[in-house]
């Protein structure tokens, strides 16, 4: 019998419609091409829904998300709705609930793709983010002290738990055990002035290399050094490790160095529990509806999501074909890239 997936599809607002239905066609051909079943489950959540029912993720959802193999987003935000409110209340609530504590983001060059980096080629940047993804300063702790008066005080706290930043170290380890390229990690924090935050994080880096992976040579860059050196020096990069706050910040710096918002995806990890891919781009409302935009990103996602599920082939394929049609391309932004939405997909599809 063909092994088959159960994949939950969340469209959202903007663009991502447009970019999922990209990721879906090929990620059905290659699932043809690989003999294996992928069924796709539509979910309405985003900005449209919320506007008609003010409900951003109704109660069942995470229970009925958490039955399926995979979840497939394509983005969240709406230019009529505060900014905040879909993001938090879909895109982090399902982070949060659903503990999905790895953001994995590759940095990679393709062919032929322009890097804003001088004198930079595909084997220059090539490297990885692992970012904690359900704590730091994004869990909402603190709060106000007599908020509108002049005397307004506004407390936000960075949450980092022994077992949080454990296992997202031990996480990203595996990942550059894996990656195998120079097989060197490195933390990224700010250990001069975050002193408490990142000596929790140092101490369990040294412990856990020095226990269980002396194979993986240990680094350690300040926060502004990374974004510093991810300019000047990509290649020194193999695996980052980073909280919640930086990894949202370095990666979106790794996003443009490796060609901008277009190619960049994300995976959001649970390894003993249901994860979800995404392009990190956004909805990109200007764009929407106009068949213009990159479908690239989400087609990457996509691939990393059949990595994760158990077909590696089959997702290292998709990253493949994507590969060898990015020299095609004019440029991978919106309306420049000398082809449409549509048939970015098909050359995928076509290079499988
Ligand atoms: C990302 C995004 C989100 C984040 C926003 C939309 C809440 O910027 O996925 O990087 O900050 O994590
Ligand atoms: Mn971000």
């Amino acid at each position: 019998m063909k092994k088959s997936y159960k994949i939950a599809v969340i469209p959202g607002d903007g663009t991502g419609p447009e970019v999922i239905k990209e990721g879906i066609k090929v990620l059905k051909a290659v699932s043809q091409k690989f003999g294996f079943k992928l069924d796709f489950e539509n979910y309405d959540f985003g900005g449209e829904r919320y506007k008609k029912t003010g409900e951003t993720l109704p109660e069942s959802a995470v229970e009925e998300l958490r039955k399926f193999d995979a979840i497939y987003l394509g983005a969240i935000g709406h230019p009529d709705v505060k900014p905040g409110i879909l993001e938090k209340g879909i895109l982090l609530n399902l982070r949060f609930s659903l503990d999905q504590y790895i953001n994995l983001r590759p940095v990679k060059l393709y062919p032929g793709v322009w890097t804003p980096i001088k004198d930079k080629e595909p084997k220059d940047i090539d490297f990885v983010v692992v970012r904690e993804n359900t704590e730091g300063l994004y869990v909402g702790t603190g709060g106000y002290l007599k908020k509108g008066t002049k005397d307004e005080v506004a407390v936000q706290e960075s949450i980092n738990t022994r077992k949080g930043v454990e296992r997202c170290l031990r996480y990203a380890f595996e990942v550059t055990r894996k990656k195998n390229k120079s097989k060197k990690l490195t933390l990224c924090g700010k250990t001069n002035v975050l002193t408490y935050a990142f000596d929790l994080w140092e101490r369990a880096f040294h412990e856990i290399g020095e226990k269980d992976y002396r194979d993986v040579q240990r680094d350690y860059a300040h926060v502004d050094a990374t974004c510093m050196w991810m300019v000047k020096n990509p290649e020194w990069f193999d695996v980052i490790v980073t909280d919640n706050m930086f990894g949202d910040i370095i990666t979106d710096l790794g996003a443009m160095i490796q060609g901008g918002m277009g190619i960049a995806a994300g995976g959001n990890i649970n390894p003993e529990g249901v994860s979800m891919f995404e392009p990190i781009g956004g909805s990109a409302p200007k764009y929407t509806g106009k068949n213009v935009i990159n479908p690239l990103a989400a087609i990457c996602a996509g691939g990393m999501m059949l990595e994760t599920i158990g077909e590696e082939t089959a997702g290292k394929k998709v990253e493949k074909a994507v590969m060898s049609i990015t020299p095609k391309l004019k440029s991978l932004s919106a309306g420049k890239m000398g082809y449409s939405t549509t048939e970015v997909g098909d050359l995928v599809i076509s290079a499988l």
